[in-house]
């Protein structure tokens, strides 16, 4: 039997483990996973407050139930440290990278580090209840906030910034995290676009839900939203659906009339982001007006020279996310991504690596919803299926003998579902769908 080692269990890795069983059913897969749980940012990132989505953990469950005789789940298990690729290698036929892009995108601006200037990575994984989230703490002191960028992740950052915690009691941020949420002092949130209205990142529905929380009014700048020819071109072409309904949203939105008191959202668009200000702690954001330039559906935002600050206690940056290289893999440092052709990786010369595969953020970069995986995670197989052909060369439960041998105890699908059936009945006298356990330890002890 053909044995495949898939290093990550985050959708792109479910998908890819999906398409492998289903195609050939002379394939092996084991999914490798550095946490204890699986499931990638569907867990850790997938806002909490939309419990919905969460529930597409039940598509990729069935995947590992399904076929549990040919799939493996190997949870807290971290490829690089406890394990080398070049280890994998030696025990799979192929080997599939599905790590994700964990880290944030920098602005490469000054004032970056100062106190109180956050990677919206942290916050994402600190309200998600994510281990690599125990260690931040966010200033709760702070009244004005700005958010920069304006993708979906920016969305969820100000929406769940500027919910009143008795909203949120219902979902699955854990417990401690609620308390603190609770002593927020936020006023004003900004979510701040460097390009128009009709190039927004964010989407129609995320926005929509910007205009219904509870006690929160919106503000807009009305210069915003005079649309030059080329954005007008730009709304009349076949690809910009989104675009058009987005700009229908913001209309609605921009009826609303604003109520008194309470948290209020500013969304504010043709503002580029220079510097951040204060000497240790942010005082604020010095924004330099933009105009967009180049072709309708291709344009950039460029400066006007006008500048003003807005102040702000706190600056969260959303500005993407970005993948970090697995030592002994290729890597392209400037797109941050594996290279690859079709999903199998090439060395910096272009030649196919042999046995070695990409998908999800990792192959494509960090864009796409959960579902864009999946055509993904299916040309990687296929390419996979294609290069290794009937053969399969490696012992079966080799790399399995060999991990027990070295001591690496590994978490199992079932042991992680005891966990899972922990968290909900825990969740559940709280009313709420799960309450976490956020640190490994603590998952590892209640398997102990
Ligand atoms: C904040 C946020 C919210 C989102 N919300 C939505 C949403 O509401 N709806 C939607 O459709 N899409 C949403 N997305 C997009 C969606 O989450 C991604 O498309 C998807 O998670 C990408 O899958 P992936 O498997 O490539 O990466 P990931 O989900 O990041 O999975 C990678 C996995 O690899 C593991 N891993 C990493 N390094 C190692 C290693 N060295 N050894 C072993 N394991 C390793 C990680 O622990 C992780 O489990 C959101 C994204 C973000 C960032
Ligand atoms: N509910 C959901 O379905 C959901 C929720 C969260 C995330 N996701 C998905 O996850 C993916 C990642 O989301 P994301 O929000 O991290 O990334 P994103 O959608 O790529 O948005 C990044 C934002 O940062 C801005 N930006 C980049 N560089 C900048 C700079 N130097 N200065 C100012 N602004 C800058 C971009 O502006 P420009 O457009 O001008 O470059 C854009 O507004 C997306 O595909 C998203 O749809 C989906």
């Amino acid at each position: 039997m053909k044995q495949v080692a898939i290093i990550g269990a985050g959708p792109s890795g479910m998908y890819v483990a999906e398409a492998l069983l289903k195609r050939d059913p002379d394939c092996e897969v084991t999914l490798i996973e550095r946490l204890v749980s699986p499931y990638g940012l569907l867990r850790g990132g997938v806002a909490p407050d939309h419990q919905k989505m969460k529930s597409v953990g039940v598509y990729y469950e069935r995947i590992l139930t399904q076929f549990q005789d040919r799939c493996h789940y190997m949870g807290n298990v971290s490829v690089g440290t406890q394990v080398a690729l070049t280890d994998l290698q030696a025990w799979f036929d192929a080997v599939v990278i599905a790590t994700g892009a964990s880290e944030d995108r920098a602005l490469g601006i000054e004032g970056e580090s100062l106190a109180g200037v956050y990677p919206a990575t942290q916050f994402v994984s600190w309200v998600n209840g994510h281990p690599d989230g125990m260690g931040h703490t966010f200033d709760w002191t702070a009244r004005q906030v700005v958010v920069i960028g304006q993708g979906n992740v920016a969305v969820d950052v100000v929406r769940l910034l500027a919910k009143p915690v008795s909203s949120l009691r219902s979902t699955d941020i854990p417990e401690s995290r609620l308390a603190v949420l609770a002593t927020s002092q936020i006023e004003t949130i900004y979510l701040m676009g460097r390009r128009g209205p009709v190039q927004a990142a964010f989407t129609e529905l995320e926005l929509q839900e910007l205009g219904h929380i509870d006690g929160v009014t919106l503000g807009f700048n009305p210069l915003d939203f005079e649309l030059g020819e080329a954005c007008q071109t730009e709304l009349t072409l076949p690809d910009s659906n989104k675009a058009r309904k987005n700009w229908a949203t913001l209309g609605t939105l921009r009826q609303c009339s604003p109520s008194s008191g309470g948290r209020s959202i500013q969304i504010r668009f043709f503002e580029s982001p220079v510097r951040i200000l204060g000497t240790e702690h942010v005082t604020g954001v010095e924004f330099e007006r933009s105009m967009l330039d180049g072709p309708p559906g291709q344009q950039r935002a460029v400066g006007t020279g006008v500048r003003h600050v807005i102040p702000a206690d706190m600056v969260f940056k959303s500005v993407g996310y970005r993948s970090i290289p697995l030592p002994g893999c290729p890597f392209d440092t400037k797109r941050h991504v594996v290279p690859n052709v079709n999903g199998q990786v090439v060395d910096e010369n272009g030649v196919a690596v042999t046995g070695l595969f990409v998908a999800g953020w990792a192959k494509r970069g960090p864009s796409g919803v959960l579902g864009s995986n999946k055509p993904c995670g299916v040309q990687t197989a296929e390419a996979l299926l294609a290069s290794l052909g009937g053969e399969a060369s490696k012992p079966r439960g080799g790399f399995s003998q060999w991990l027990l041998e070295k001591g690496v105890k590994w978490v199992t699908f079932n042991q992680w579902k005891q966990v899972d059936a922990y968290e909900i009945q825990t969740g559940q006298a709280l009313g709420k769908p799960r309450e976490k356990l956020i640190a490994i330890q603590d998952m590892l002890g209640l398997l102990r």
